[in-house]
């Protein structure tokens, strides 16, 4: 089963990309989390996309690309996955689509989470991450058991470089601008589904099931 969720940042990609990846054992891949993880070990990568990361804009393409479409050689991927975050523009759609068809492959599924960006700034608000395994909550929908520290690994909990509220104004138009034209390609190839992001988690979480399993 091969997913590509796409939303604008903050409808939900990433909580949603983990509780599927634990449902059917597939890998959940977040181009944000490979940069990050980037960042935090000081690679040359991380360097170049921190500035980029930290303006509320796109990594270059020629940066992403070839970096997803290794890591979708990996043993783990064999039986399918997650993608969280990738493609987010035209481009990046077409050199997916371009490598999986090389190997008579393709994506099986891309699911949209829809949420009005009113809604989504309200919700990036609340969000937290750990800062040492990036485990995601919200301070009032979804909060981790103790205050402040991470159910997974005991990590402190903080707000998001990316997540000051001018900074998430830019991201969402640059969603606007780059990303959201991938609905269309990916309902021209008859692969969209749209998810109402504004649910509680485990309707929504019922609702992605209901399309995975629909085919
Ligand atoms: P990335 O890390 O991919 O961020 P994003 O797309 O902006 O998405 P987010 O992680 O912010 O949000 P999400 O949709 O995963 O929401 P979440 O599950 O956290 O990218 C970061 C940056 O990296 C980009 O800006 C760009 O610079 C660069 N980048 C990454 N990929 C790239 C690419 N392919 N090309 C170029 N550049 C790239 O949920 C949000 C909050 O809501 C959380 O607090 C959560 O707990 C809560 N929540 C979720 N669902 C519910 C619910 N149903 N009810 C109540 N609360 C909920």
């Amino acid at each position: 089963m091969k997913i590509i969720m796409l939303g604008a940042p903050g409808a939900g990609k990433g909580t949603y990309a983990k509780q599927i990846t634990q449902k059917y054992d597939i890998p959940a891949i977040s181009t944000g989390d490979i940069f990050r993880e980037n960042i935090k070990a000081g690679t040359e990568l991380g360097k170049k996309a921190k500035g980029y990361m930290d303006a509320g804009n796109l990594v270059p393409d020629e940066l992403v690309c070839d970096l997803v479409v290794d890591r979708l050689q990996q043993e783990d991927c064999k039986n399918g996955y997650i993608l969280d975050g990738f493609p987010r523009t035209i481009p990046q759609a077409e050199a997916l689509t371009e490598a999986l068809k090389k190997q008579d492959d393709g994506i099986d599924f891309a699911l949209e989470i829809n949420m009005a960006d009113e809604a989504i700034v309200e919700r990036m608000a609340g969000r937290r991450v750990c800062e040492k395994c990036g485990a995601t909550y919200h301070i009032v929908n979804i909060p981790p058991k103790k205050e402040g520290i991470c159910d997974e690994c005991g990590g402190n909990i903080i707000l998001r470089d990316d997540d000051a509220p001018e900074t998430v104004k830019k991201r969402l138009e640059v969603y606007h601008e780059q990303t959201a034209p991938l609905i269309e390609y990916y309902k021209n190839l008859g692969l969209l589904s749209v998810i109402d992001g504004s649910k509680g988690l485990e309707q929504c979480v019922a609702d992605i099931s209901a399309v995975l399993e629909s085919k």
